[in-house]
């Protein structure tokens, strides 16, 4: 093993990064976990003699277009630690919007379900904010399952899991039916950076040509599914806004608000039912 000083391996991998069009504090990150330390540990002790080998080998995956926090097997949510890997979703912070204002609509002791669990954040986050709801979270896929349950006990939660096609598995009514859809039209899908295409699951991305074919079906089941007075809570895609304001007239949802996320975007589609 041959050592270097800390902060030799920190300068020059930190360079390398930026030239490379990586955010020089991916490498710090990486250090301070491996080093176990904080990173206010690696500016006051750069002295410390370090072996880089393990280190550049995790660099390398990030410089191949790995996900940060694949590697770190974590990322943030609502102020909470999720674990994470390639079988879920990389929680955005923009679906924090749909988890507020989805806790803004729910009645005291109100049912909840969450269509599209992934790593549970949506699920878990409503549970333990509001621990008055009765909330569960769905997903076609068991793998995401898998992670959504792990999330489930290190975060205290208890949420309800299930695997379901939506809610066709599901017997019940609910006040609020919140989800961040795929919603990638198929064309965007195949021109995403390589960090998403290669490393997030397909199914969490795109539904099909459109992209709005899975909301279509979650409106399509909520005429049955919607409690008198509940709401439907959607995350859409850029530029959406139009055809979901159609598909939803069409499918006698009244569009309650369209919120901006913070980049001004619409994101977030409040619906509720007509009455007939
Ligand atoms: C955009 S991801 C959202 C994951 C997580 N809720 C989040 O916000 O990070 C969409 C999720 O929907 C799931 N999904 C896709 N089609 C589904 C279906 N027909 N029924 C249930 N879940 C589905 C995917 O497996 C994926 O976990």
């Amino acid at each position: 093993m041959t050592t270097q000083r800390l902060d030799d391996v920190r300068s020059r991998y930190r360079e390398d990064a930026l030239q490379r069009g990586i955010n020089p504090r991916d490498v710090d990150l990486l250090l301070s976990d491996l080093l176990g330390k904080p990173i206010s540990w690696l500016l006051a002790y750069g002295e410390t003699p370090v072996d880089p080998a393990p280190f550049v080998a995790l660099l390398a995956r990030r410089y191949e277009g790995e996900p940060l926090q694949y590697i770190r097997r974590r990322t943030e949510f609502y102020s909470r630690e999720f674990y994470v890997d390639e079988r879920v979703l990389i929680p955005r912070p923009e679906t924090e919007l749909l988890v507020e204002t989805a806790m803004e609509h729910a009645p005291r002791g109100g049912r909840v379900i969450d269509i599209g669990s992934g790593s549970g954040c949506i699920g878990i986050t409503l549970d333990r904010e509001r621990p008055d709801l009765k909330v569960i979270s769905v997903d076609r896929s068991m793998e995401a399952l898998a992670v959504a349950a792990l999330n489930r006990t290190r975060l205290d939660s208890h949420v309800a899991l299930a695997a379901s096609d939506l809610m066709s598995g599901i017997d019940a009514t609910f006040d609020v039916i919140v989800s961040n859809p795929p919603y990638v039209p198929q064309g965007e899908y195949e021109e995403l950076a390589v960090e998403v295409r290669i490393h997030e699951p397909r199914m969490a991305l795109t539904p099909g040509p459109l992209g709005t074919e899975i909301i279509e079906r979650i409106l399509d089941e909520a005429h049955t599914r919607l409690a008198d007075d509940g709401h439907v809570i959607l995350e859409v895609g850029y530029g959406q806004e139009e055809s979901i304001r159609a598909l939803a007239a069409s499918m006698k949802f009244h569009v309650d608000a369209f919120l901006p996320d913070l980049a001004g975007i619409p994101r977030v589609v409040v619906l509720s039912a007509h009455a007939e």
